[in-house]
């Protein structure tokens, strides 16, 4: 009987305790996609309940908008929104004393006849002022951006509900309000104080702050995307915000050391960062004399007259001892830790810690800037075993200034900016059929970046890379959705049955299905007077659809089981890469058997046809430049934009496309590769790739990484100079090769010989160097000695100017000088495997030599001799 009681008291305390949790709502995200009834899912399958049951205001208006830019990372959200002509409050529910992300999307697109450039509003959440007079469309310009992301933190408070009000402003004629999307997500409380740089013993109390999230970045490593982090957090790469001409070197920590790469969070909450911040880091590098001369150095854009908070991740795994590894870090020029020494803060080998700082911006300088700064601690005594510094995270949080504000102004363009505006402007009503709104953002974007190289490093730090990564809003990263991770591959069975797609339904939601009707109207019922080229795929045929698109059509060799998967990986990685520099996949079709791909039609075709292969006015030097640039730009958004690294493998002057304004986008994903998570089964043990463009080390080493692409891209820059092809058998034995042919020039010092006699003497002499220079370095035999995309971007980008400036009056722009030693390779994650070295068919063998003899090449290739 007493037993019994017992039993029912324990039984019934169970039931109150789960009873408990379930009540206080742990787990009470909300996450609402604003203007629409109905629950949709994004891209990445997280689900966006409507916003209509906490909407408090009845005076609102739902709205779809008029266009979607390419870049938007997921129709939902993005694509709907709710509008608001006046003061208009959503009532959300929370759990008192808990910390919660907030964040809010915007779409600056056109609403029915609503102009976005006529929203400014303000935003209120629980008595802080998010935002106030925000142009979501001048946010946008001046970040180019296309969609905006802004995330908080309010502190805790004892409501059980926040009120986010939404307040058209009132000086603006007939201004409005809109919001695309909401985040509420209840985070543990990982904030509590932070010492005041430039001041003894001067804690600021962050526990009872909000904040803004500016930057979070996981240092030398890679994307992060929310899904993977249990916060829900995105950590972006910390390459664009590193300032001055040396980034140090990446580590990272011993993958035999088990799944947690040997980490060990020691009693360290898991949810101050996830793993990944803390086996990888940015070190100085291995030369402690060359460290004790410089600074690695981050700057960050913020804005004036608020204090920020800023959180240094750290974990050394490769030191055990105290005083080994000890340095100084600086904030805008102060010191804010002497002597760091992340042992002595950890204790051991392979600990986290984190350490906050927290600096008061002044507007005094005009310079809004946050920069951090370590240097080896040289004063330190017993000097330490190594001048090094390591960082393996950053996270940078603006703090409510008293009045509760946490709202800057909308950021002004920059000049460049404004200077390619009117540029692109001018461009754009000199060419005729080019009015549409979205192409002239386009523009703007690729004009920006061009423009880039003109300015002083900090602001190529911010432009950029402006386009693919924010500046301020956290989180309006454009490529931050592609999930190859999550790539349902089905097993590619040979299916005759056209139901059975090849592909996820994921890619299949992305693109358009185009019925095989539709395709054999768009091109004649593949007449042959329509084929534009053959490739390893198939052929490719020029075709109309909807009466008016020009469009490229692939159509896979029925036979070809190698086709199957080229499909799925064109279609897979193609519907979910947008880029100027890309070509864009409008649509495939997969019926009866039959497997097509639909292009954008690229007008003026291949670099190579305009180079030396059919009868086109030769392109000045300029133009050459120009679609390197380009092209260098479409590779550098493959290996760094993505998620994932995406490793081109077929990089050549035929796969280098031009449309009728003479953008240059790189096209044929067909062999691509992504790193670093990619499923075992998707690795092609076949080395893939034209000859004549082959990385040496892919052959010897059997490895595959970006720095594949960067040989391939060196010998495209060779033949765009030299105007002959990668390989030529009919000339002397030493010449067969131009990457080895124009190495040996180069160094011999006469490359002049064999440059394009069309151009000879029209190319500026500094320019040419530098151009000679940036391919050379390309070809160099190891990975680790070749430059990155980014490095090689900068320097044609450089050379532009120098062709420009013919008359050299340009002295003052900085030059950076070791940006071939800026990162080595030798621990990078994205390396991958490839398991067996075997040839491709004969097939693809001749279509890399296209009018050779095989065999002479093939020998050649495979016995790289005298390199
Ligand atoms: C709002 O912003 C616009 C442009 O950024 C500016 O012209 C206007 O003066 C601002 N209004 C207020 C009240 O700050
Ligand atoms: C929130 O808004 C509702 C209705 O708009 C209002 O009644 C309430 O007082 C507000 N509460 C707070 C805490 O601002
Ligand atoms: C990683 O750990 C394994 C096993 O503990 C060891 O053999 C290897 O040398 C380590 N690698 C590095 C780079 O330290
Ligand atoms: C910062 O504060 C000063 C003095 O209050 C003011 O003059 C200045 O305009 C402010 N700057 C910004 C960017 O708000
Ligand atoms: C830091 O010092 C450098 C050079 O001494 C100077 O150019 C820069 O403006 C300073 N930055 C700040 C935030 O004081
Ligand atoms: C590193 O930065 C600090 C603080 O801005 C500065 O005092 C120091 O001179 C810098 N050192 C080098 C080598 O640039
Ligand atoms: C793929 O094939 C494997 C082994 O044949 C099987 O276990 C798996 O279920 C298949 N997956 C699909 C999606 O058909
Ligand atoms: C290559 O394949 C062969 C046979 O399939 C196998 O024995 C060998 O171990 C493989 N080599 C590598 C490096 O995986
Ligand atoms: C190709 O080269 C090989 C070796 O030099 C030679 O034996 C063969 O006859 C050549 N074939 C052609 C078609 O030129």
């Amino acid at each position: 009987m007493r037993k019994n009681t017992v039993t029912l008291i324990l039984f019934l305390s169970f039931f109150l305790v789960l009873d408990l949790l379930l009540v206080s709502g742990v787990d009470s995200k909300i996450v609402l996609t604003c203007g629409t009834g109905e629950k949709r899912k994004d891209v990445d399958g997280r689900e966006w309940e409507p916003d209509t049951k906490y909407f408090t205001s009845s005076s609102s208006t739902s709205s779809q908008a008029s266009f979607q830019d390419p870049s938007l990372p997921s129709e939902v959200p993005y694509m709907t929104a709710r509008i608001f002509t006046t003061e208009a409050t959503y009532k959300l529910p929370v759990k008192a004393d808990n910390r919660y992300w907030i964040r809010l999307h915007f779409y600056p697109a056109t609403y029915g006849s609503l102009d976005p450039s006529d929203a400014y509003f303000d935003v209120v959440a629980a008595g802080i002022s998010l935002l106030k007079n925000f142009s979501a469309s001048e946010t946008s310009r001046a970040l180019t951006q296309a969609y905006i992301v802004k995330e908080y933190s309010l502190a805790p408070a004892t409501a059980d509900f926040i009120n986010v009000t939404f307040t058209p402003s009132k000086e603006h004629q007939g201004s409005f309000a809109f919001i695309n999307g909401i985040e509420l997500i209840p985070i543990p409380d990982m904030f509590s104080s932070a010492q005041m740089v430039g001041f003894k013993d001067m804690p600021v109390d962050v526990k009872t702050s909000s904040l803004q999230t500016m930057y979070r970045l996981n240092v030398g490593g890679q994307y992060i995307a929310a899904m993977d982090d249990t916060e829900l957090r995105t950590w972006y790469d910390d390459t664009p915000y590193l300032y001055g001409a040396v980034g140090g070197v990446l580590t990272m920590a011993n993958k035999s050391d088990g799944p947690d790469y040997g980490i060990d969070y020691n009693g360290m909450p898991q949810y101050i960062a996830p793993l990944a911040v803390y086996y990888t880091a940015r070190a100085m590098g291995y030369d402690g004399d060359l460290n004790k001369n410089y600074n690695l150095t981050w700057q960050f854009q913020v804005d004036a007259n608020f204090t920020y908070l800023v959180r240094l991740h750290f974990c050394d795994y490769q030191d055990d001892k105290v005083n080994q590894r000890v340095f100084d870090i600086y904030i805008n020029n102060q010191t804010a830790q002497a002597g760091a020494d992340v042992i002595g803060w950890a204790t051991r080998k392979s600990v986290p810690v984190y350490k906050d700082y927290a600096i008061y911006v002044a507007d005094t300088t005009g310079d809004d800037h946050i920069t951090l700064a370590l240097h080896p601690s040289v004063t330190a005594d017993p000097p330490p075993e190594f001048y090094d510094a390591i960082l393996n995270g950053l996270e940078i949080f603006k703090m409510n200034d008293p009045t509760g504000n946490l709202a800057g102004p909308n950021p002004q363009p920059s000049e460049m900016l404004l200077k390619a505006e009117a540029e692109a402007a001018a461009k754009a009503n000199a060419a005729k059929g080019f009015s549409s709104t979205s192409s002239n953002i386009h523009v703007i974007g690729g004009a920006a970046g061009g423009a880039a190289a003109f300015g002083a490093m900090a602001a190529i730090c911010i432009t950029v890379y402006m386009r693919k990564k924010r500046i301020h809003g956290v989180d309006s990263h454009t490529t931050s959705w592609l999930p190859i991770s999550k790539f349902s591959h089905t097993n590619g069975s040979k299916s005759h049955n056209s139901v059975t797609s090849h592909l996820s339904s994921e890619a299949q939601g992305l693109s358009r299905r185009f019925s095989l009707a539709e395709i054999k109207q768009a091109t004649k019922g593949f007449d042959e007077s329509y084929v534009i080229g053959v490739g390893g795929f198939g052929k490719v045929y020029k075709g109309v659809i909807d009466k008016t698109t020009k469009v490229a059509i692939k159509r896979s060799n029925p036979q070809s089981e190698q086709g199957v998967h080229e499909f799925q990986t064109e279609v897979e990685m193609l519907s979910k890469l947008r880029h100027k520099h890309l070509v864009s996949l409008i649509g495939y079709c997969e019926e009866d058997n039959e497997m097509c791909l639909v292009y954008d039609y690229m007008a003026r075709g291949t670099l190579r046809e305009h180079i030396y292969k059919g009868n086109n006015p030769q392109l000045s030097w300029k133009q050459r430049l120009e679609i390197c640039i380009g092209a260098a730009r479409g590779l550098h958004y493959l290996h760094t934009g993505a998620r994932y690294t995406i490793i081109h493998r077929d990089v050549k002057t035929t796969n280098i496309l031009l449309d009728e304004n003479w953008v240059a986008k790189v096209s044929d994903f067909g062999l691509s590769k992504t790193g670093p998570n990619m499923d075992k089964g998707h690795v092609s043990t076949v080395v893939k790739g034209s000859f004549g463009y082959l990385d040496p080390e892919y052959f010897r080493r059997q490895q595959l990484t970006e720095k594949s692409d960067i040989y391939s891209f060196g010998v495209v820059l060779f033949e765009v100079l030299c105007a002959r092809p990668a390989l030529n058998p009919n000339l002397p034995k030493e010449q067969v090769s131009l990457a080895d042919w124009a190495q040996h020039c180069t160094r011999k010092g006469i490359l002049e010989d064999i440059i394009d006699p069309h151009i000879k003497g029209k190319i500026n002499p500094e320019c040419l160097k530098k151009f000679a220079e940036t391919a050379q370095k390309c070809l160099s035999e190891a990975g680790v000695d070749r430059p990155s995309m980014g490095d090689v971007l900068w320097n044609l980008e450089f050379a532009l100017q120098l062709q420009e400036n013919v008359d050299g009056s340009s002295h003052s722009t900085r030059e950076r000088t070791s940006d071939f030693d800026e990162i080595s390779l030798k621990d990078n994650n994205v390396r991958l495997h490839i398991s067996n070295l075997s040839l491709g068919s004969e097939h693809e063998m001749n279509q890399g030599l296209e009018d050779g003899n095989s065999t002479e090449i093939f020998s050649q290739i495979v016995n790289p001799k005298g390199r």
